[in-house]
């Protein structure tokens, strides 16, 4: 933030009750960042000196959220919402005891508006200063404009009023061009004309919007300008808008990685967060979110059906059907499908977690493989070692987790219980279906489980005129001949 910058008020101490949401209206989601992180975001653009968001309802859940993500901010609170108007003129009083305010604009933006963009910021302040309007408000032309303010203007073009929908005559209604509610304002003349707003209108609120034919009135210009993508001001009040918010912010995210080299096979079902980073070559196959501050590598085919958060991909690596949170792959690993990483979970190069494996604070050396089945819980496993299908990490006693080593080119047979806290030397073999509770040395094969013994003819006397002892019958090739054999 500069000295120099505008100033930039945020509205969001209303309720959003149409949300029918114990979260605060602003607070909702989408691509990974509340409502008012995207204002605070395309606000950003313009270097604001200062920020302050009116708070008011749900003000306890609100400021906690900004000084977590925006604790550059400043705050206002107003008690009772009575208008626009009245929460711009609390937020500039505030500042101007902070002594906050210069010469520079003041610009207004709502907190509900998660498609603005840093662009239009810029121009709409680019605008104000150009025109050296005395306000300049950003508008929309709209195929249906109900419900927002319309913009009246003279026929040299300037601005000359807003009027709201339910204070519009029917000449007024047919207006398409409307109020996108986001202005510039020059200081000087805002404060005196804030003061002069009253209630006479139908909702009985100080409408900031009666500022500009208060600034007409008095003979300072008021300009315009229509915003490129009338998407951009679309404000969210429901659930069905936040969704409609939700999938254009999807679309122009994907169509910005797209356009840097990424491939989608189904943009429409790919959800990525606005803190994902890709790479060119990255392919993404349907069905595929992309959450959190997640980094995928060149050349990383990732999907179908694979949900990644917090998650760091390699080069080349391919994760398929794969639920994954705060996990590591590392170059040309491959996960799937139906893989479930959770925290700690790190893939070395080349490593390999296939179907039905969960892993967790565990890690894979480059080339090591866990190819089937298994649990991989608290675990360091080296080098070129296999995991035999079926294989759990037995980590926990009931009380306390405990960590199991494995060293390089191991091979753990299938079904091993590994029972922790127990280490595996390097080149170390464990038979199939072993209980190891003992350190295993370097070269060591380590049996643990009981040995086979079996007892000829039973199924004949326990079990007879059973298909079972049909067929022994019929097997006369080979009849059982010993006591025992493993
Ligand atoms: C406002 C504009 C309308 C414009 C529309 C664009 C006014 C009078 N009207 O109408 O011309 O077309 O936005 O979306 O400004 N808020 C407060 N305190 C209050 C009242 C509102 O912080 O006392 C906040 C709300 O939480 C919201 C924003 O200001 O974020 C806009 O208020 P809202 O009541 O939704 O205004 P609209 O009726 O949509
Ligand atoms: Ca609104």
């Amino acid at each position: 933030m500069t000295s120099q910058g505008p100033v930039v008020i945020v509205l969001a101490a209303g309720e959003g009750t149409r949300m029918r949401s114990a979260t605060p209206k602003v607070l909702h989601a989408i691509a990974g960042r509340s409502l008012i992180g995207h204002v605070l975001e395309a606000a950003s653009a313009v270097d604001p000196s200062h920020v302050v968001v009116v708070i008011g309802h749900a003000r306890d859940q609100v400021l906690a959220h900004l000084e977590e993500v925006a604790p550059w901010v400043d705050t206002v609170v107003q008690e009772e919402q009575r208008g626009t108007g009245h929460a711009v003129r609390i937020a500039l009083a505030a500042l101007a005891s902070a002594q906050a305010l210069a010469s520079a604009p003041v610009v207004v933006l709502s907190g509900d508006t998660p498609l603005l963009t840093g662009a239009t910021v810029r121009e709409l302040v680019d605008a104000h200063l150009r025109t050296g309007a005395a306000a300049t408000l950003l508008t929309a032309v709209l195929g249906d404009p109900a419900g927002y303010g319309r913009v009246v203007r003279a026929a040299d073009g300037s601005v000359e009023s807003i009027v709201e929908h339910r204070d519009a005559s029917d000449e007024v209604l047919a207006v398409s061009e409307i109020n996108a509610g986001m202005y510039a304002f020059d200081p000087v003349r805002l404060a005196p004309a804030l003061e002069r707003l009253t209630t006479a209108n139908d909702q009985g609120e100080e409408y900031l919007t009666d500022v500009v034919s208060l600034l007409r009135a008095d003979g300072y210009p008021v300009a315009g300008i229509v915003v490129e993508d009338a998407h951009e001001i679309l404000g969210v009040n429901d659930r069905v808008q936040l969704a409609e918010a939700g999938a254009l912010l999807r679309d122009r995210t994907n169509r910005r990685w797209m356009r840097e080299g990424v491939s989608m096979l189904d943009p429409g079902s790919t959800w990525i967060d606005v803190d994902v980073d890709l790479a060119p070559d990255v392919t993404i196959l349907p069905q595929t979110s992309l959450l959190g501050p997640t980094s995928i590598a060149t050349g990383a085919r990732i999907g179908p059906g694979t949900t990644l958060t917090s998650c760091e991909v390699g080069e080349g690596a391919t994760l398929i059907h794969t639920w994954a949170e705060l996990a590591v792959i590392e170059a040309g690993a491959s996960v799937g499908p139906f893989t479930y990483l959770r925290p700690g979970a790190r893939l070395g190069p080349q490593a390999r977690a296939g179907a039905f494996v969960e892993m967790k604070n565990a890690s894979l050396g480059e080339g090591a493989k866990v190819p089937h089945l298994s649990y991989v819980g608290d675990a360091e496993v080296g080098d070129g070692t296999n995991i035999g299908a079926a294989t759990i990490f037995v980590n926990y006693d009931g009380q306390a987790k405990h960590r199991t080593v494995i060293g390089r080119h191991a091979r753990i047979g299938s079904d091993t219980m590994l029972v922790a806290p127990v280490t595996v030397g390097d080149g170390a073999y464990t038979a199939a279906g072993s209980v190891i509770t003992e350190d295993v040395p370097a070269g060591a094969m380590a049996v643990g489980r009981a040995r086979q013994r079996n007892i000829p003819g039973w199924v004949q006397r326990k079990r007879p005129d059973t298909d079972s002892a049909r067929a022994a019958d019929a097997d006369r090739d080979q009849p059982p001949t010993s006591e025992e054999s493993s």
